[in-house]
């Protein structure tokens, strides 16, 4: 699937409690170790963009050199680390969902695409100074505590070569501050009728987003997640902290000017 079906916000995918309040034990798995799995596809594919124009884009915007070694944080499915590496780099993916990565690897023989798949939680991938770019796609980063998420860019740095890029893809903070990523809306998928509800936490800074999809055979499934908005200053500290620079912030993968309404914020950063 294509582009989004509606005016939907480019998702977003944590811990916790669904929007209806209802209390979660605190023995429960974090969301994000339990829903990315065979509802995935359902409740997020209708909101995802087209993969090969934002392979494009995004290399558009990075300057890579032929057979540059890539890692897609968070790659779920294979949707960019495949395209990649057809064009001839060299990808690994890392995803902490063995179901995504079988989805990935079952793609990736179908099609002959070679890439090198990880089980890591983000957390803990390290290997340094191994890549030349390190991608994080549709919202994959955030979905920890401050100290956690920091962490997770301190990998990412020292798994950077020197020079080498970073691009986040992520929500726009403006726009959950302003308000305008509070809503309730529906719309029509091939499966059947998807609920969406985001709600922005302006103390926590955290998105929380329940998706719910009633099956046109009755069935419904549902995911909600928690994700903490990085405001630009906010990043470029943590970059900093972790000796990278900011090189660019756009609006979009497709390089708009990054404004308070802007649909996405995509960080660029290079690691020094
Ligand atoms: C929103 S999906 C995006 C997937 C992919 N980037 C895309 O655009 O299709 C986020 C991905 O991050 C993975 N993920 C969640 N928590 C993770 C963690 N702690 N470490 C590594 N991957 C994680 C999920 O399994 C999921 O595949």
């Amino acid at each position: 699937m294509g582009k989004s079906p509606a005016r939907v916000p480019a998702f977003l995918p944590v811990r916790g409690a669904p929007l209806s309040g209802k209390r979660v034990s605190p023995l429960a798995r974090p969301w994000y170790e339990t829903i990315f799995d065979e509802r995935y596809p359902e409740l997020f594919g209708p909101l995802e963009r087209d993969p090969e124009e934002e392979v494009a884009k995004i290399l558009g915007l990075l300057s890579l050199p032929p057979g540059a070694t890539i890692v897609d944080l968070g790659c779920g499915r294979g949707r960019h680390a495949i395209p990649l590496s057809r064009r001839g780099y060299r990808v690994t993916g890392v995803d902490l969902s063995e179901k995504m990565l079988g989805l990935a690897r079952a793609r990736a023989q179908r099609e002959g695409a070679s890439v090198e798949w990880v089980r890591e939680d983000m957390r803990k991938f390290i290997r340094p100074g191994a890549f030349d770019a390190c991608l994080s796609l549709f919202t994959s980063f955030g979905y920890f505590n401050d100290e956690e998420n920091e962490r997770v860019i301190g990998n990412v740095s020292m798994n950077l070569k020197e020079g080498g890029a970073l691009l986040l893809d992520l929500r726009n903070v403006q726009k959950g501050l302003a308000g305008e990523e509070d809503m309730e809306t529906e719309v029509r998928v091939p499966s059947g009728r998807l609920l969406l509800r985001v709600r922005f936490d302006r103390d926590s800074r955290r998105a929380r987003a329940e998706h719910e999809l009633t099956r046109r055979d009755g069935i419904r499934i549902s995911s909600a997640f928690d994700v903490r908005i990085y405001s630009e200053e906010e990043l470029t500290g943590m970059l900093r902290r972790a000796g990278m620079r900011v090189a660019a912030v756009h609006g979009s993968l497709d390089g708009a000017p990054f404004t308070p309404g802007a649909e996405r914020m995509v960080v660029i950063a290079k690691r020094e």
